[in-house]
């Protein structure tokens, strides 16, 4: 699995939390259990979620040590796994599996997406959001930089171009397996201070795996030219901000 940075993604943790946010509002269960938080990484949202439902045992699971020693450092009774969800079940049929921009990061979704719902009782919900932005500058880029360079044998292999599929798709896998189903998509536009702020965000998330294996001269030149591409894609507006519009795919399947 690649590595996570807690820092660097929790530099936008404000914008990132909307889509959570949005995600758990059509979440309809009064008083669940339990609650499972899929890729929770620092913890942030699994406390809010803990904090909407005080009875319910709150489970928060990830597979990166660094996103889960920051996720504990929090006093609250929240219970941590480590685990990669590509074998994770739950212990028990679940009433709330959530997942925030994380199950992107997981292959072959057919098989997954019914696996998760087998995992949950009669009336359980699966709530997922998932970025879709990989058709956007802010990944077309990466690509583009990517191949662009001395260092495209290194990364090929850790591309990702399009790992969400269109909502069709998702509709075709869970609707044979949910009792009610719910797919949406959200574009916000995000207003971000500073100075490349694109590229900011974006190595908190999905230029990481590609900085990861990269060092020295190689690093630079495609951090460079990717900036290069940003900046020309992603302009500063007068104000001094820059717009990062950013498509979701959101679902909310019960059993
Ligand atoms: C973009 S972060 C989202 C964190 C959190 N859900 C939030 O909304 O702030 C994605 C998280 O998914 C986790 N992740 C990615 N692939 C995973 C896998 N196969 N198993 C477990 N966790 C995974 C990463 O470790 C990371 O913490």
């Amino acid at each position: 699995m690649a590595g996570w940075d807690p820092s660097q993604y929790l530099k936008f943790a404000g914008p990132r939390a909307r889509p959570a946010l949005d995600l758990l509002a059509q979440v309809g269960l009064e008083a669940p259990e339990s609650v499972f938080d899929l890729g929770c990484g620092a913890g942030n949202i699994t406390r809010i979620m803990a904090g909407r439902w005080p009875g319910s045992a709150v489970t928060g699971v990830d597979g990166s040590a660094d996103m889960l020693a920051k996720a504990q450092s929090g006093d609250d009774a929240i219970t941590w796994v480590h685990a990669d969800l590509g074998h994770w079940s739950p212990p028990a049929p679940a009433d709330v599996l959530y997942s925030n921009a994380a199950l992107h990061w997981l292959d072959d979704h057919e098989t997954l997406f019914p696996r998760l719902v087998a995992g949950l009782g009669q009336g359980g919900v699966l709530a997922v959001q998932m970025p879709r932005n990989h058709g956007e500058a802010s990944h077309t880029c990466m690509v583009e930089a990517a191949r662009a360079g001395p260092w495209h044998d290194r990364l090929a292999p850790v591309l990702r171009p399009s790992p969400v599929a269109p909502p069709e798709v998702y509709h075709d896998i869970l609707a044979p397996v949910a009792s009610a189903l719910d797919l949406w998509e959200t574009v916000y536009t995000h207003a971000l201070d500073g100075d490349n702020p694109v590229v900011e965000w974006t190595k908190g998330s999905a230029l990481k795996p590609l900085l990861d294996v990269l060092e020295g001269e190689d690093r630079e030149g495609f951090l460079a030219d990717y900036t290069g591409r940003i900046a020309a894609a992603y302009p500063k507006r007068a104000d001094g901000t820059t717009l990062f519009p950013f498509r979701r795919l959101f679902m909310v399947a019960v059993r």
